[in-house]
């Protein structure tokens, strides 16, 4: 008996509070009356301003919100581009009887994105317009459902893996409990292997901010790293072929001038072993005479 008279009361403090809607400031917000059709005439208010009216008789004649205000059906109301001062209460009269709705204006953001850099600093903004009473808590739910503590702000000091997922700004308005969601991706720093995450649920600035401070280094010197690296090779590079060079013009050299003049290492050869250097001296004495009368030759 007792839970079917609460039940009852429940409903009728429902259908009295009527609907309350959610909207993002530059969306649009629909607002169902209540019945679906009328017979003489249908009146839409805000607060005690006129915003449509309409008799079966005649033509539909606008008031405040003028072009944003248009009926989608017979009795269904859309406001588009949504403001913050459009909060407050959306009376439907049709043939006489109120239906009374509720507008809250709700924006949820992340800054500096909705894409947070792991271990960056972030902060997760909710405001809500339009709240009776007005200082009701408004209060961040994390990913895992847990309460954050604090109030609609919340300050990430390092960005957590775990802090990717839906967070949901949550409010009450007028005993109901509403509540908005915002997705947050969490970005992996790319090149970073030896990323020191045993704390993935910690939000110490202390414990998580060292990785990446030197994931951010890391990130600057790899491609430093990689250009010293490549430009002492360079160097190294040329100074061998450089030296290489050095030494075959050499020896060419050497060639050149033992051909030409004294023919020295012969007569190292000589003193070494005296019987046999004779012989090539006298092969290598006939080579040259073979060779010398065919350059005549050649240049006439
Ligand atoms: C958030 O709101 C939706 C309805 O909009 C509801 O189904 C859900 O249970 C709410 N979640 C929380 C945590 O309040």
């Amino acid at each position: 008996m007792k839970t079917i008279v609460w039940f009852g009361f429940v409903l009728g403090a429902l259908s009295a509070a009527g609907d309350v809607i959610l909207t993002k400031p530059g969306q649009s917000a629909t607002f169902k009356c209540g019945v679906q059709t009328y017979t003489q005439s249908l009146v839409w208010n805000h607060g005690n301003d006129r915003i449509i009216s309409v008799s079966r008789s005649g033509f539909p004649r606008k008031g405040k919100f003028n072009e944003r205000s248009k009926l989608k059906s017979e009795t269904t109301l859309e406001i588009s581009g949504v403001r913050e001062e459009d909060v407050g209460k959306f009376i439907c009269t049709a043939d006489g009887t109120s239906y009374e709705h509720t507008l809250l204006v709700v924006s949820v953001s992340a800054s500096p994105s909705s894409e947070l850099q792991l271990g960056s600093e972030a902060t997760l903004q909710c405001q809500v317009k339009g709240l009776n009473p007005p200082d009701s808590p408004v209060r961040w739910e994390r990913p895992d459902g847990s309460l954050h503590s604090g109030s609609q702000t919340v300050q990430l000091k390092s960005v957590a893996r775990t802090d990717a997922g839906n967070w949901k700004c949550t409010f009450s308005h007028d005993g109901g409990k509403y509540n908005e969601s915002l997705e947050i991706k969490v970005q992996e720093p790319g090149p970073k292997t030896a990323a020191p995450s045993p704390s993935p649920s910690s939000k110490d600035v202390s414990v998580t901010q060292p990785p990446s401070t030197d994931a951010g280094l890391l990130g600057l010197k790899w491609w430093m790293w990689v250009a010293v690296g490549v430009g002492c090779l360079v160097v190294v590079l040329l100074m061998v072929f450089v030296i290489v060079l050095c030494k075959r013009l050499k020896r060419k050299k050497r060639k050149f001038l033992n051909k030409k003049t004294g023919r020295q290492p012969k007569t190292y050869c000589q003193c070494d072993r005296p019987a046999a250097a004779a012989k090539p001296q006298q092969g290598r004495r006939k080579k040259k005479p073979s060779a010398l009368p065919l350059q005549p030759v050649l240049i006439a």
